[in-house]
């Protein structure tokens, strides 16, 4: 027996979606179930760093389903132990572990930062995080992020997570006391509207205090901004790291970094059903191969710049704000509160975006994107902000 009468209210309704039905995906582009072609910027959330489907993906997946898909995590199997190794030799990093999702990583990390401090630290267990940071939807990760509309959800919090400001050291030393084991940030905010940290900043908390360094790399790892990972541009060695997003090139797998010295885990403190399937693994491998090669990250690098200089010359051209981000990861101020509408004339015209703010637009597309659908994407956001600022001048 079931009260749903359309085929969408079978589905918790948990965020405002159109309805529309994709069906299909290639590169850079999603078709819908009428048939429909969508140039994609957003990639499934910054995840697709390949395009939808790659065919090294698909191939990746089809190989491992016929070989293995899960042994149970109480037993080894090949393709965990060899994404493991290559993480670690490609990172400053000497173990894994393997997670579900983002927010399964992140709240790994802050397990194990909180063991290191009953360990080694008296019992610290504060872990520092920032104003605008987002960890994921667990109880613990909303805790730990500083996004505004988590606060009057799902009270009582879990507790330790004092906030600072973004590059702003001296907010961070003002919390630091006997309880604080880490401080933990995104090299870039994402989901605030893409905010870096500078480069001085990363620096100068990893040389700080004598606590851990957890970095979320879950949107700006996996090669986004030009580096495997993020933490290479500020040339810094952190504790922690978390993986999710493009590690998985689209499907649901995440990682857990850590130090030899920080990786603390005890049998029984860690674990779940599907970690380091192979399965999962098999993908991660495919795409680790893809997105560390070289040329991949010099291409990433350069289809970033021109992303970047393509959206500065809108910028002047429509009188709108600066251009913030790193690689392909990328956000245009909108100095007006006008992105969810821009989204909406852009989704009527085939072309995926995301605002991430009232006056933001943020730009996550596949990192092998080319530059004729950089141009396209361009093409039809110059057309819609033309119109509105017609739109505009006639109100
Ligand atoms: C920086 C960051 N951390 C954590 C998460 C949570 O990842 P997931 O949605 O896979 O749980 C996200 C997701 O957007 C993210 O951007």
């Amino acid at each position: 027996m079931t009260n749903a009468t359309k085929p969408f209210d079978a589905l918790m309704d948990i965020t405002a979606r159109p309805q529309t039905v994709f069906v299909r995906g290639e590169g850079s582009y999603l078709w819908d179930d009428g048939g429909r072609r969508y140039l994609d910027f957003i990639q499934g959330w910054a995840v697709n760093c390949l395009g939808h489907s790659p065919p090294v993906l698909a191939r990746a997946l089809a190989d491992q389903a016929k070989n293995l898909i899960t042994p149970s995590p109480a037993y080894y199997n090949d393709k965990a132990l060899v994404l493991a190794k290559a993480l670690v030799d490609k990172s400053c990093f000497d173990q894994v572990f393997f997670a579900n999702s983002g927010a399964e990583a992140n709240e790994g990390a802050i397990k194990l930062a909180r063991k290191y401090g009953a360990l080694h630290k008296d019992g610290a267990h504060e872990i520092i995080t920032l104003e605008g940071g987002f960890h994921g939807r667990t109880l613990a990760t909303m805790s730990a992020s500083g996004k505004k509309a988590f606060e009057p959800l799902f009270e009582p919090k879990v507790s330790g997570f004092p906030k600072a400001q973004l590059n702003d050291l001296a907010s961070v030393e003002r919390l630091i006391n006997d309880r604080t084991v880490g401080v933990m940030l995104e090299p870039i905010q994402g989901e605030a509207g893409v905010w870096p940290a500078t480069d001085r900043f990363l620096r100068e908390l990893t040389t700080a205090h004598g606590v851990l360094l957890i970095l979320d790399e879950i949107q700006t790892g996996f090669s986004r901004t030009g580096k495997l990972f993020h933490y290479e541009h500020a040339g810094i060695t952190p504790d922690i790291m978390t993986l999710g997003k493009g590690i998985g090139g689209g499907v649901p797998l995440a990682a857990l970094l850590s130090t030899q010295a920080a990786s603390c885990f005890e049998h029984g403190d860690q674990g779940g059903t599907f970690c380091g399937n192979p399965l999962m693994c098999a993908a991660g491998l495919a795409v680790l191969l893809h997105v560390s090669a070289p040329a991949f990250l010099k291409s990433v690098t350069d289809t970033g710049l021109y992303l970047e200089g393509e959206l500065q010359r809108l910028s002047v051209r429509h009188g709108l704000g600066e251009v913030r981000g790193r690689g392909l990861l990328l956000a245009l101020d909108l100095k007006m509160p006008i992105a969810a509408s821009v989204v909406g004339q852009a989704f009527e015209q085939g072309v995926l975006l995301n605002a991430p703010k009232p006056d933001t637009l943020r730009f996550m597309p596949a990192l092998n994107v080319a530059r004729e659908e950089v141009a396209l994407m361009i093409d039809c956001l110059d057309g819609v902000l033309t119109r509105m600022g017609a739109a505009r001048r006639v109100a």
